[in-house]
């Protein structure tokens, strides 16, 4: 199957696959749930449903994390870094054969459009395993130098941190699993990993091509399932050393107590209200176009959105203008379509929540400048939106929508940088920023007031494996991707041997 093959033999090839139920991957066997549980999965651009998937509980995390733990201590352990490296590398190459299906399974499961699915999640997937393949063979420990009387050899070693829980969200299943995946495997580490409810399909499929590319049997455990049963045990499970959770702050607050059961290592990338400044002087022609796929791209369901607008007054009419221009003429629609930019939200839940945001700003007085509803007919679509007249003590200013909603507010040609900075620190969060000025100073100034994981200047863009990425304050824990994502998957052994 390749991008020449038609929809309706690929949709078709599709259904036939999911007419059984997805199982789960444990110690290299596929098996149904311990208890015989599915759900159902849909496709949000119509509600209807597209496949049932078993439901992991506590017996089958059991199950696959003592899968885990014996390839751990096993076969993986004896591993060598080069051939861990090729074989994430090998996984990439599959994943990249399998593009076009995998791409479909995603527009289907999470409600992408098809042109994003592509090169977000298939190309992202590749990209961020060929990335973090290359870790493999580059983790390095130290000597030091100790001041300890008499002669001795000290050296640090660099250590997998051993059974790995990774807990991804619905928005980019396969993105973020590949993004999780990679370096814990290049880290010598073990895995279950558990899929958002709502999006199961492509982890499956990522899971099969694991087994296919030779990953040795309990490398990769997959458990597909609910958030407060299988993700509950997986992050209270006492021999799981470490959890990778990306999702909400809520849910990052109960992996924290989970935690504590065994001291589990944890990395959480959590929410964001993701300022964006644009200053009178910035280029205009590109600073709009980018501010409003921002929060628009996705329909606004990415942690690092600029969800919130800062704009200098004196260019303020013409950029929300500019805005509300993009946001009527984006194509908001059906995923397959190779023109829709914007789908629908993942659940009628996320629509309840979008637009109970909206109502809840009309009610505070915001007004809305565009959009401001979902839209008719069948799937969850919300209409992109701006809201202008935002308040800081506003819902909408502080919390996180995870909609195609964007709040505005301007600011004064008067406020300095660090009047700036108080605004885009205003919120509990703290993920991303971005920045639209030609004064490089004030720039600069800014990034650094910022209380910010990433700062972008006069760009935009997505996540890039070779960069960190998380947040400060109630935006998570660590940093995923670049060195500091491969070295949250290791631990440090301070070893002393007397010379003397
Ligand atoms: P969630 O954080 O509850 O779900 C994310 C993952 O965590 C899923 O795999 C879920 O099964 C799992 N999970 C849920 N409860 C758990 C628990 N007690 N223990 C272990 N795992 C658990 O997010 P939800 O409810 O789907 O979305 C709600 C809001 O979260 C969104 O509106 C958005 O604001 C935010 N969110 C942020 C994301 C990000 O990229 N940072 C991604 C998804 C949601
Ligand atoms: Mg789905």
């Amino acid at each position: 199957m390749n991008a020449q093959t038609p929809i309706e033999t690929r949709l078709s090839a599709f259904r036939e696959r999911w007419q059984t139920p997805g199982k789960l991957l444990i110690g290299g066997e596929w098996r149904e749930a311990a208890s015989g549980e599915t759900f159902a999965t849909e496709d949000p651009s119509t509600g209807d449903k597209l496949a049932d998937v078993a439901s992991a509980g506590e017996a089958d995390v059991d199950a696959a994390v003592a899968a885990a733990r014996k390839a751990f201590e096993g076969s993986w352990s004896k591993v060598k870094p080069d051939e861990r490296a090729r074989l994430i590398n090998k996984l990439a190459d599959l994943i990249e054969a399998d593009g076009e299906a995998l791409a479909l399974t995603e527009t289907l499961d999470v409600g992408r459009p098809i042109q994003f699915s592509r090169m977000i999640d298939v190309g992202g997937a590749v990209g961020q395993l060929r990335y973090q393949a290359g870790w493999a063979t580059k983790i390095q420990g130290e000597t030091n130098e100790i001041s300890a009387p008499g002669e001795w050899l000290s050296y640090v070693l660099r250590e997998p941190v051993g059974v790995v829980g990774q807990i991804v969200p619905w928005n980019f299943p396969l993105a973020m699993a590949a993004a999780k995946l990679g370096p814990a495997l290049a880290a010598g580490c073990t895995v279950v990993l558990k899929p958002a409810e709502q999006t199961p399909l492509s982890t499956i499929r990522l899971a099969e091509l694991a087994l296919e590319a030779g990953f040795p049997e309990g490398v990769i455990n997959m458990v597909t399932g609910f958030g407060r049963t299988a993700g509950a045990a997986l992050a209270a499970h006492p021999d799981v050393d470490k959890i990778a959770f990306t999702g909400s702050t809520q849910t990052g607050r109960a992996i924290i107590e989970a935690s504590k059961s065994n001291f589990k290592r944890i990395s959480l990338e959590l929410g964001g209200k993701s300022p964006t400044f644009i200053f009178a002087d910035a280029d205009l022609k590109k600073a709009i176009p980018a501010a409003a796929m921002g929060i628009f791209f996705n329909a606004g369901q990415v942690c690092a959105a600029g969800s919130r607008l800062f704009v200098q007054e004196d260019v303020a009419d013409q950029v929300l203008e500019g805005i509300a221009g993009m946001a009527r003429m984006l194509r908001v629609g059906q995923t397959l379509d190779p023109e829709t930019m914007i789908g629908p939200l993942v659940s009628a839940q996320q629509l309840d929540r979008v637009t109970g945001y909206i109502e809840s700003g009309r009610n505070e007085g915001a007004s809305v400048l565009v959009g401001g509803g979902r839209k008719d007919g069948p799937g969850w679509f919300v209409e992109p939106t701006v809201l202008v007249d935002t308040e800081a003590s506003m819902a909408v200013r502080r919390e996180e929508i995870f909609g195609p909603v964007l709040v505005a507010t301007r600011f004064s040609s008067a406020d300095d940088a660090d009047r700036l900075a108080a605004l885009g620190n205003e919120t509990e969060y703290g993920l991303n920023a971005t920045i639209w000025t030609r004064d490089i100073g004030m720039a600069h100034r800014l990034a650094r007031r910022l209380k910010s994981g990433s700062v972008r200047i006069n760009g935009a863009g997505g996540v890039d494996p070779a960069l960190p990425l998380g947040g400060y304050k109630a935006s998570g824990w660590g940093r995923e991707n670049g060195k500091a994502g491969i070295e949250a998957y290791t631990e440090l052994k301070a070893v002393s041997v007397a010379l003397d």
